[in-house]
């Protein structure tokens, strides 16, 4: 598949962007409070954009960094040029590319690349869900007492962290080994499908940061809905993935507290 190809292509030459910056630093920027952008950001994106449209000039792409696009469109590229940006500000080698391809708004194709550990993860619909290569799968467990579970904050440091704290805080009661927050939402997303955590959730997030970990989870085995249960829509939402066997338990949890928000 072309498409296939070409999110692998793309996600080199960003990621290949990113992590020269990474090794020769970059001035930080702020895009609104706690926020961060770099060149890096706005250089790998602009790069990835190029790439997709030297093979395929009619496909919208939607972007992190400015790129708008008719989310309805027949083709659909989503992309997030540096997941990760405020490790990546203070050099924590955990950040990737994440580019998906939707045909008819449904993904067909996720590439998620960490330049530095180059950890490379992809999906394909139909096809499954590869790390380097070899082909992974979401846990077994079926118990909360068996299993870390991640969590994401939003740049929101108002009603939106008291909740997830809240959330936070029913998920130890109910023994869990404990809680990782990682801070790169696509590579939170593939250590779901990997099975390294159960289940992550985060209350906010923009369709870049779980368009191509979405399909990588499902291709894993796994399910993702928003936190009330949902259908993922491309644009901003609330993410729940987890290995499946968790999904009911945990999204019992998340609802609750996610409708607090409101
Ligand atoms: C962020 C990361 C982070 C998540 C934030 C995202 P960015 O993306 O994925 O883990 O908690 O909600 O916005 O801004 O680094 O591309
Ligand atoms: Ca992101
Ligand atoms: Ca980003």
């Amino acid at each position: 598949m072309k498409e296939l190809e070409v999110a692998q292509q793309a996600a080199r030459i960003g990621g290949e962007i990113v992590a020269k910056y990474f090794r020769d630093g970059v001035e930080i920027r702020s895009k609104d409070a706690h926020n961060l952008v770099t060149d890096a950001d706005v250089e790998s994106e602009k790069a990835i954009v190029e790439c997709i449209r030297d093979h395929f000039p009619d496909h919208e792409v939607l972007g992190e960094e400015g790129h708008e696009a008719d989310i309805s469109a027949e083709h659909l590229w989503i992309i997030d040029p540096l997941d990760g940006t405020t490790n990546f500000a203070h050099k924590i080698p955990h950040f990737a590319v994440s580019i998906a391809y939707f045909h008819n708004g449904r993904p067909e194709v996720g590439v998620i690349w960490n330049p530095i550990r180059d950890d490379l993860y992809i999906a394909a619909r139909g096809q499954g869900a590869t790390h380097n290569g070899q082909s992974v799968q979401v846990g077994s467990e079926t118990e909360f007492k068996d299993v870390l579970i991640g969590v994401g904050f939003y740049y929101d440091r108002g009603i939106v962290m008291e909740c997830t704290l809240a959330a936070v805080k029913e998920f130890f009661e109910q023994q869990i080994h404990g809680i990782r927050r990682f801070g790169t939402a696509s590579l939170d997303l593939c250590n779901v499908g990997c099975g390294l955590v159960g289940a992550f959730f985060e209350f906010e997030l923009s369709p870049w940061d779980f368009a191509a970990g979405q399909l990588f989870v499902e291709e894993a085995g796994g399910q993702i809905t928003t936190c009330q249960g949902d259908r993922l829509p491309i644009e901003k939402s609330s993410v729940l993935a987890s290995n499946g066997h968790l999904h009911e338990k945990t999204l019992a949890i998340t609802k609750r507290h996610y409708e607090m928000t409101k």
